[in-house]
């Protein structure tokens, strides 16, 4: 990677791969685009507004700043996508469609993330296996199984250098995921330094895979700097850090916050959704193809995260 470009650079991951790349290839070698003007992202690096769908404008960017790799995060996630289908699908397909076609042509490897909402109720629940059974009943789900496999057919058909993770819910302190099912899990840190109570969408018993924000970012880079002959799998490599309940991360922050309180007003869809995505996942090919290894607990996240939200908020 030398010259990067990240599509949906305004959103929850795309806000901080961006600095963290930049970091790390050089702020003028990661151009952050975004459909909306998000000016911040162009301060210390070059930024361009730029609808995702539009694949001739996505093209020209690529070419001006000769591009060799991009990041596609544009998506609609779980629950949002529920109440709009058809607009989740032409989103996050034209968007994955566009990124798709601008790397064949202009000779570029492509990241674009996957998600444990790719499985789907029939998929095995409990150490879920890398190849399995993946029947997503979700919108989300379903474009993002689409899209290994398109991801995939790219790879072999033309010879794309298509990469992909299968993210568990991530949780982070700068950007604000909006529309997810784990959102709740960052929600209850804001709400537990904003007014000691959280009232939470999911089940109390229901488990979900999650990361915090610093592990999937390194994800990122170690799985598109690995020596492509070392992968087996491409599109799309589960990957696993914590997974927790609702009940569990409640008694984490309890243990640092003695007056916290949970209550529960269950929402139907986000219930649905979380019941029907696996427990927690088996990541041993990414361990073994490209040497994946967590180095966030829900212990040391939860101090992090809480420290971070009270200096934002001023909190002492
Ligand atoms: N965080 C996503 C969601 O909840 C899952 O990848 O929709």
């Amino acid at each position: 990677m030398k010259k990067i470009l990240i599509v949906g650079a305004g959103g929850q991951i795309g806000s901080e791969l961006t600095s963290h790349l930049r970091k790390i290839y050089g702020d003028s070698n990661v151009v952050a685009t975004d459909m909306r003007d998000c000016r911040e992202l162009g301060e210390a690096g070059p930024f361009e507004v730029l609808n995702a769908l539009d694949a001739t404008a996505m093209a020209s960017i690529v070419a001006r700043y000769h591009i060799d790799t991009i990041f596609n995060l544009v998506a609609l996630l779980s629950a949002v996508g529920e109440r709009n289908p058809q607009m989740a699908w032409s989103v996050n397909m034209g968007a994955l469609n566009n990124s798709l076609e601008v790397a064949r042509q202009h000779h570029c490897a492509l990241f674009t993330p996957s998600s444990i909402g790719a499985f789907g109720p029939s998929s095995p629940k409990d150490g879920t296996p890398q190849d399995t059974i993946m029947q997503p009943t979700t919108i989300y789900g379903i474009c993002k199984y689409t899209g290994e496999m398109l991801g995939n057919y790219y790879h072999h058909k033309y010879g794309v250098d298509t990469r992909s993770v299968r993210f568990p819910g991530i949780i982070s302190n700068v950007t604000l995921p909006g529309g997810g099912t784990t959102d709740y899990a960052v929600e209850i840190y804001y709400e537990a330094v904003r007014s000691g109570r959280f009232t939470c969408p999911i089940p109390s018993d229901v488990y979900m895979d999650m990361i915090y924000m610093p592990d999937a970012l390194r994800a990122c880079v170690e799985l598109m700097e690995t020596d492509p002959a070392k992968l087996v799998h491409r599109n799309s490599f589960n990957l696993a850090s914590m997974s927790f309940t609702p009940e569990i991360i409640c008694a984490e922050i309890k243990k640092r916050m003695p007056g916290f309180k949970m209550d529960y007003d269950v929402d139907p869809v986000k219930k649905a959704i979380a019941e029907s995505w696996p427990n927690s996942l088996d990541d041993t090919c990414a361990r073994e193809e490209w040497g994946w290894k967590p180095e966030w607990d829900l212990s040391r996240m939860t101090d992090d995260m809480l420290e971070h939200i009270r200096l934002k908020f001023g909190v002492a």
